[in-house]
């Protein structure tokens, strides 16, 4: 069963962490060993994964969950 955790970083990639599997758009899977970090900026030149080209392109985003709802 997979089980992953996923963070946004500040200005760059998602961290993908713990049990989970990779697949390409045909469905193949990837080949991977501890947490991986995907581009979400759409410069990198290895995509799916980060390069860090996200730095060149001054790419900016800090994401950040909502609060959780107050309570009556
Ligand atoms: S987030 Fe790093 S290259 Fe896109």
């Amino acid at each position: 069963m997979n089980n992953a955790t996923i963070k946004a970083s500040r200005n760059g990639w998602y961290q993908v962490s713990g049990s989970f599997t990779l697949l390409d758009s045909a469905g193949k899977p990837y080949t991977t060993t501890g947490d991986i970090y995907l581009c979400r900026c759409g410069q990198s030149k290895n995509k799916p994964f980060c390069d860090s080209s996200h730095k060149a392109a001054g790419f900016e985003s800090t994401v950040q969950a909502p609060p959780p709802p107050a309570t009556p």
